[in-house]
């Protein structure tokens, strides 16, 4: 059994409504665990959508979805909440991350939703933005740092609870190719510790340092 399996995942908005769109029209998909995937396919193909899927953020209108044998789609939505806290680490294009707060803020944040004490919640913080070369940074707000930065500071917010799936939606795609590249090796540095991690890009470049490209064309896994 491998670590992720779809089986038959179709996702249709507005089922029904003149305003109908089949975004995910059947996907089988088999992610062993530490493997890296990049999503690559052409704007409105189903990517987001499928990354949504996976970190239980969506659900489908058909379909089955394991992680690590367990069924995600038959979970209660607090079941599915603690599950994408615990295993499931988000960095995303526009970062998510709140502006006005400080870089610590934001990184801590899910922390508050777990048993984590406050002594080692700071630990943490630390020991992650050390990693990811933010550790200078953390008591500056959002607004106050470039986009490099803040997606490292997304990035160490994804990994606070130490996740073992990465799920990144074109986390590079504000970023200049210097950037892009490092904030790539970062991710692809996780999978060296064990995790597994996907990223959506159009970069073919960038598509290239993974394991293996998956390509998506109007809801299809080509
Ligand atoms: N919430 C929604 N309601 C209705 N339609 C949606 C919704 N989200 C996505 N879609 C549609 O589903 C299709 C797939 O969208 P999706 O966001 O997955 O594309 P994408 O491959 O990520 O594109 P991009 O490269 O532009 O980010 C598109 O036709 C889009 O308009
Ligand atoms: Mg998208």
């Amino acid at each position: 059994m491998s670590y992720i399996e779809m089986r038959g995942v179709t996702k249709i908005f507005n089922k029904g409504k003149s305003n109908e769109v089949a975004a995910l029209r059947g996907v089988d998909l088999y992610i062993e665990k530490g493997e890296s995937v990049a999503v690559m396919g052409v704007s409105g193909s189903g990517k987001s959508t499928l990354l949504n899927i996976m970190g239980t953020l969506d659900i489908p209108t058909e379909g089955s979805y394991t992680v690590d044998g367990v069924d995600v789609f038959a979970m209660s939505s607090a079941e599915k909440a603690k599950f994408r806290n615990e295993k499931i680490g988000f960095a995303l294009q526009d970062f998510g991350l709140l502006d006005t707060e400080t870089a610590e803020y934001n990184i801590r944040l899910p922390l508050y939703f777990t048993q984590s004490k406050v002594k080692d919640a700071k630990r943490i913080v630390k020991e992650i933005a050390e990693k990811l070369g933010i550790a200078e940074l953390l008591k500056r707000r959002i607004t106050q740092l470039s986009g490099g930065q803040k997606q490292r500071v997304a990035i160490a917010r994804a990994l606070i609870c130490d996740p073992q799936l990465i799920l990144a939606d074109e986390p590079t795609s504000a970023l200049d190719r210097t950037t892009a590249n490092e904030i790539v090796g970062l991710l692809l540095g996780l999978q060296k510790e064990g995790k597994t991690v996907i990223m959506v890009t159009h970069d073919a470049a960038l598509a290239a340092r993974f394991d293996r490209t998956l390509k998506i064309s109007d809801g299809i896994i080509m």
